[in-house]
């Protein structure tokens, strides 16, 4: 089944102005990994659930081709209007059948997006479209983002951070159980490719106002659900989480900048030769 939580415009856009794409360090990692299986140069990449396409930008100059495919038309139009890049499409379609020919990608990654997804028959299909030596990359990031300032403790911050993360964690949707990272383990432990990789924990940071900082995490299913069910609970909770950061920091603009941190954690898996 799809997950139908990202299919706003709104939701589309503020996934636009403020989701942490990997770094170009972590996409590097992933293209490490190809080259060790497979010369060059590459063909087609396919991002699948790829939203508004931050993450599947930063795969553009790598191969002749990029597809992102997503089940969304709002994320894919944020998508297409933020991408210049010639060599980029991008496609609707579900994860669990995508349009693309038996042996065709080089790559297939998914980003902040298996954990949506029917991965069985994602993983059966990515293992479909992937040429013999191509890789399936599958990266998501943890909820304990790290929030700093400068000259400020870091502690107190965090604290307020936590707490925020806590109220909102009964929330989640019930289809991710207390934490996806186990659901990227037991596929890492079910994928029958020898050559594959376990990475638990990449710390990528960006700095951005405060108020990115609330827009990030009210962009998550779960704000998004809390925000459903008691709007006015939801922006009291954001509105006071958002004054108790400022006073820790006695600044009065939300606009005051911070530096966020997100732990990535990524699978790398390479389809064997005869499969
Ligand atoms: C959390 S967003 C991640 C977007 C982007 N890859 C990123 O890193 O910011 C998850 C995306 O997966 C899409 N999605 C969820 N389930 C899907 C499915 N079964 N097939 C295709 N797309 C799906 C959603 O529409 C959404 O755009």
């Amino acid at each position: 089944m799809s997950c139908r939580l990202y299919e706003g415009k709104e939701q589309a856009s503020s996934y636009w102005k403020y989701r942490i794409a990997p770094s170009d360090h972590l996409i590097q990692q992933v293209l490490n990994f190809l080259e060790k299986q497979m010369d060059q140069p590459f063909e087609l990449a396919v991002d699948v659930g790829c939203g508004s396409g931050q993450g599947t930008l930063l795969l553009a100059k790598y191969f002749a081709s990029v597809v992102g495919t997503d089940v969304s038309p709002a994320q894919l139009e944020m998508a297409t209007q933020h991408t210049q890049e010639p060599n980029i499409t991008y496609r609707r379609c579900v994860a669990e059948d995508l349009p693309f020919a038996d042996g065709s990608a080089d790559l297939v990654t998914a980003m902040s997006a298996f954990h949506w997804f029917d991965r069985p028959r994602f993983l059966q299909e990515a293992h479909r479209i992937l040429k013999p030596r191509g890789c399936l990359a599958l990266l998501n990031y943890t909820m304990d983002m790290r929030l700093s300032s400068p000259d400020r403790c870091s502690d107190s911050l965090n604290r307020v951070c936590n707490q925020f993360y806590a109220a909102l964690h009964p929330y989640r949707s019930a289809k991710l159980g207390p934490s996806s990272i186990e659901f990227y383990r037991e596929a890492h432990g079910s994928i029958p490719y020898p050559d594959k990789e376990w990475h638990e924990c990449v710390w990528v940071e960006r700095p951005m106002p405060l108020s990115s900082y609330m827009g990030l995490v009210e962009s998550f299913s779960s704000y998004q659900a809390l925000l459903k069910e008691d709007p006015q609970k939801a922006t009291a909770l954001s509105q006071d989480v958002c004054q108790r950061l400022m006073s820790i920091m006695r600044v009065t603009s939300v606009e005051t900048e911070v530096v966020v941190a997100v732990k990535y954690f990524y699978l790398l898996a390479c389809k064997p030769q005869e499969a």
